[in-house]
Order: structure tokens, then sequence, then C-alpha cells
């Protein structure tokens, strides 16, 4: 079969340290990650498993491995994070999006390996896609998340998603958010933030996003308090939370 590598996006290359001191390097998928990335979903729970595909997906099929680590790295980007280790590299982060026939319109999905939850990664995943997505030019980025991923929830909360139901569809919460106005938030928080300051979205930028969602519910206050107790009573989970 032919195929032609289209221009890899090294701007998207890092290299993080995360919460715990560990550090993993962040680069857009290749072909080559077509076997890593089996073995990272493999590897995931069947709790993860089913958060990330809405399915009882165990492993990917020949057709799914290919259209995941394929990709143009414009409509369909992926970013991953891995470890390199003695045997070769382990996958322990995926975030990406796809766009619609409309390129400004895509959908993201996430995961993040279980021993690596609560780290930072998915957050710092998130936050470089928004940025992926800005830069090109995606303006309504979506996702669908279970209503009981409490971790998933809060972390759109975080980053400023506005909430609303999609059409027909009980168990799912869709979030959704404007890249670009979401990296401007951002980067001016960043620019106010003292030095060393983590930069951190204000807010919950509804009003960017709000525009574009059907059936748009608000949050009912601009303070994390006021959006963990929303979420509490939209999912029926308690909070504050336990990990
Ligand atoms: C959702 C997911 C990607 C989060 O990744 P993560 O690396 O654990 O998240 P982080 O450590 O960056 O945490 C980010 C925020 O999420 C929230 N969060 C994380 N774990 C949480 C938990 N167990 N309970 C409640 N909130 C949680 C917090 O608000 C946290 O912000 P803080 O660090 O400022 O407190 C991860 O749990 C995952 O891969 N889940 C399985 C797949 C999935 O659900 N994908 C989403 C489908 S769209």
């Amino acid at each position: 079969m032919n195929y032609e590598l289209p221009p890899y996006p090294t701007q998207f290359i890092d290299v993080w340290r995360l919460r715990d001191g560990q550090r993993v390097t962040v680069r857009p998928i290749l072909p080559q990650d077509a076997q890593p990335s089996q073995q990272f979903v493999r590897a995931l729970s069947q709790r993860s498993r089913h958060r990330r595909f809405h399915a009882a997906v165990n492993e990917l099929t020949p057709a799914m491995l290919e259209r995941l680590t394929r990709v143009d790295h414009v409509r369909h980007l992926a970013l991953v994070a891995e470890r390199v280790e003695q045997h070769g590299t382990v996958l322990v982060g995926e975030a990406r999006f796809v766009c619609a026939d409309d390129p400004r319109r895509a959908e993201f999905a996430i995961a993040v390996a279980d021993d690596w939850q609560g780290l930072g990664m998915g957050r710092r995943l998130l936050e470089a896609l928004l940025h992926a997505a800005a830069a090109r030019g995606v303006r309504h980025l979506a996702g669908d998340v279970m209503r009981d991923n409490r971790p998933m929830l809060a972390l759109a909360v975080r980053l400023g998603f506005s909430f609303g139901s999609p059409p027909a569809e009980p168990g799912l919460v869709r979030v959704t958010i404007d890249p670009l106005a979401a990296c401007a938030d951002s980067d001016r928080t960043a620019d106010q933030a003292a030095p060393g300051g983590r930069p951190r979205p204000t807010g919950f930028a509804t009003g960017a996003a709000g525009r574009v969602v059907e059936k748009s519910i608000h949050l009912p206050g601009h303070s994390m308090f006021a959006a963990m107790t929303w979420i509490s009573s939209f999912t029926g989970l308690a909070w504050p939370r336990s990990r």
C-alpha cells in the first residue's frame, strides 16, 4: 500500500514533568504507534476503556488501529504521551481531535493509563489539544462524556467547557468549547500570573462555547464549588471526590 507521510508537526513535541516527578514525552502520533496503541488500550482497565470508547471494547481492530495512527495531523490530530523503557516505547496517554466535514468543528477523545491518572497528565493533554485545535482553526470542539465519568466532567469544568445534552443519548453529557477562545483566556491568565505561577484558565467560558451548544445548560455560578455541586446533582455523584 502506498502511504505518503504528511508533514510531521514537530511544534507539538514536548517533555512534561508530572506531579510525581516522572517525565513523559508528548508528540503527535505516528503510524509505528499502532502496536503501542494496541498495548495501551489492552492495558486500560475495563472502566477506562468503557469511558473512552462508550462500548465494551477490549482491543482495537486492525481497521481502528490504522485509522487512529495514520492521521493527517491537520483534520485528525492525536497527541500521545510516551515513556521509553528498556523493551521499547510505552504509551501512557493519548488525546485526539477529528474534524467533521466542516473543519471548524471537531470531536475529541482522551485517555490516560490507569496507573498514570491523577498526575495532571489528562489536563495537560487536553490543554495541548486545545492549543493544537486552535492552531488548526477549530472553533467548536465537542466530546461526549458518560454521566458517571466524574474525572472527565471535573476536568471539563476546570478547562472551561460548556455542558449540553446530546440528542437522544440520556447516558451522555456533551461538553463543548471554542479552543481559540479558551487558549486566549489561558494565555491572558498566564500573562497575568506571577512569575513561576502555573498558567490556569479562569472562569468557565460558558459564553464562548455556549453559543454553539444545542440545549445548552449553563453552570449556576462562577466558582469551582458551584460547578462541582452542579455536576454532583447532575450525575448523582457525591462531591468532594475521593481518588
Ligand atoms: C478523564 C481522564 C483523561 C483524566 O486524566 P487524569 O490524568 O487522571 O486527569 P488529571 O490528573 O489531569 O486531573 C485533571 C482534573 O480532573 C479532575 N479529576 C481527576 N481525577 C479525578 C477523580 N478521580 N475524581 C474527580 N475529579 C478528578 C480534577 O478536577 C483534576 O483537576 P486538579 O488536578 O486541578 O484537581 C482519565 O481519568 C481517563 O483517562 N479516564 C478514562 C478515559 C476517559 O474517561 N476518557 C474521557 C472520554 S471523553
